[in-house]
Formats: C-alpha cells, structure tokens, sequence
C-alpha cells in the first residue's frame, strides 16, 4: 500500500536542489558563524549571502530577514516583536492554535 504524507506544513523532504546547496555547510564549512576564526568567518559569508538572497526574493531588505532556530522561536519573535516594536496592544489566539503560540 502506498503512503501518503499530509504534514508537509510541519516537516517536509528537502528538495534535492536544496540539499545540494547545503551540503558543503553540513560537511566541510560549519563554523560556528557567529565566531572570528576562519571556519566561522567563512560560514558567516554565506549566511549574510543568503540573507540577501531571502532579501531579493520577497523584496526587503537584508536587515528585514532573521533567520530563527524554528516554529516556537518565529512565534515568539513575531509577537513579542508586534508588541515591542509595532506598538501592538491586542492579540487575538484561539484554542486551536499551535500550543506554542
Ligand atoms: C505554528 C507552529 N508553531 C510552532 C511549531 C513548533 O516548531 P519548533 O518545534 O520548530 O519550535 C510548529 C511545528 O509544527 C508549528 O506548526
């Protein structure tokens, strides 16, 4: 019997052409990015490289682009954040949202 995925909201295959794009960051170059030896540096590179790609793709601007760990911490970010600094005073969630909301 064939299966068949529905959670690809969740978790999904890597499109190969992705895994080929980051292969040499999961073998090779894995400096720690936020580090100053070369290893670091080199990573840092192509993480501010792909910040501008992300950038040019939805028409922002590189400062506009975080990359986050995951789910919880994009939630966490676009609320605080939506309160913090957009001056947000009501947020509206409801029972069937994600608990990490
Ligand atoms: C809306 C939403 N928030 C948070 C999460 C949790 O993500 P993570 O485990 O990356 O923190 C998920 C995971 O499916 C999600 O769908």
């Amino acid at each position: 019997m064939n299966r068949i995925y529905f959670d690809n909201a969740a978790t999904t295959a890597l499109d190969p052409e992705v895994l080929d794009a980051m292969m040499p960051y999961l073998t090779d170059q894995f400096g720690n990015p936020s580090s100053i030896y070369s290893y670091g540096r080199e990573t840092k590179l192509a993480v501010e490289s792909a910040r501008i790609s992300v950038a040019r793709i939805l028409n922002a601007k590189p400062s506009e682009i975080f990359f986050t760990s995951g789910g919880t911490e994009s939630n966490n970010t676009a609320i605080f954040s939506s309160v913090r600094d957009l001056g947000c005073t009501y947020i509206i969630t409801s029972p069937i949202e994600h608990h990490a909301v």
